[in-house]
């Protein structure tokens, strides 16, 4: 059985204290889903020791939205994932396409914050996904194929049984506009194809989110396909209300 995962990116939204009630409001209702289902929160960095000090005693946990490829030293403005493990972080959110896209992210850098991710115990969720044109020249599976091949290929097998997949195609981002559940499973047992292609009977083990303008409305749907085991939610988790109601979308 895989997990089932809902993992919240905020993104750069919420003030630190607006961050605090949010995770706050997110432990207090915590208990209407199932407890089968794992929720993470990825604040921004500045939010992470008020988020932390409100997750105490919860099975909520923690993740970051980036981290460092570097260990520690003159890299100004950059925060390592040394110092995001200290603060309690369990998961950290790399290669998201607007680190991708805004950021100049490549699978270079990637191979290393995903190197600085396991030397700190954290457990990766890396992003794949492709943008309208892709999709529409039908690329899309070439694109993921690709982003998995760089990165993925290069973990160890015990890596790999640390990690967690996110699915996001870039034209479902904050439009509003989702993938239908049947083109989420389509590509998410895709993925998993091309995990198990090198890591074997390991890829059915890998939990495989979907993001995208994720919502209540639309999780159930797309939940209940075989290969999707949760979502990596933007918007809808800025909301404690929305972002539990998700997780009651699990209905296997
Ligand atoms: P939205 O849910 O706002 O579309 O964002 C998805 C996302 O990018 C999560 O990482």
């Amino acid at each position: 059985m895989r997990k089932k995962i809902v993992a919240g990116n905020w993104k750069m939204n919420t003030l630190p204290s607006e961050g605090a009630e949010l995770a706050k409001n997110v432990v207090a209702n915590r208990q209407e889903v199932c407890s089968c289902v794992n929720f993470i929160v990825c604040p921004p960095f500045t939010h992470l020791s008020m988020v932390a000090e409100q997750l105490k005693g919860s099975d909520v946990a923690l993740g970051a939205q980036d981290c460092a490829t570097e260990t520690k030293g003159a890299y100004t403005g950059e925060i390592s994932a040394q110092m995001i493990a200290e603060l309690g972080c369990k998961y950290v959110i790399l290669g998201h396409s607007e680190r991708r896209q805004y950021y100049g992210e490549t699978s270079e850098t990637l191979n290393k914050k995903m190197a600085q991710a396991y030397a700190n115990n954290l457990t990766p969720i890396y992003c794949v996904g492709e943008n309208l044109e892709e999709r529409e020249a039908e690329k899309h599976f070439d694109v993921v194929k690709a982003q998995l091949e760089e990165v993925i290929f290069n973990l160890t097998e015990e890596q790999f049984a640390n990690l967690v997949i996110a699915y996001e195609p870039v034209w479902a981002i904050g439009t509003g506009k989702t993938a239908t559940a049947d083109q989420a499973q389509e590509i998410h047992a895709y993925i998993r194809k091309v995990l198990a292609e090198k890591f074997g009977a390991a890829a059915q083990e890998c939990p495989i989110l979907y993001g995208g303008s994720c919502k209540p409305a639309n999780a159930a749907e797309i939940f209940a396909k075989e290969d999707v085991d949760g979502g990596l939610i933007g918007g809808a988790a800025l909301k404690a209300e929305d972002f539990l109601a998700i997780g009651k979308g699990f209905a296997k």
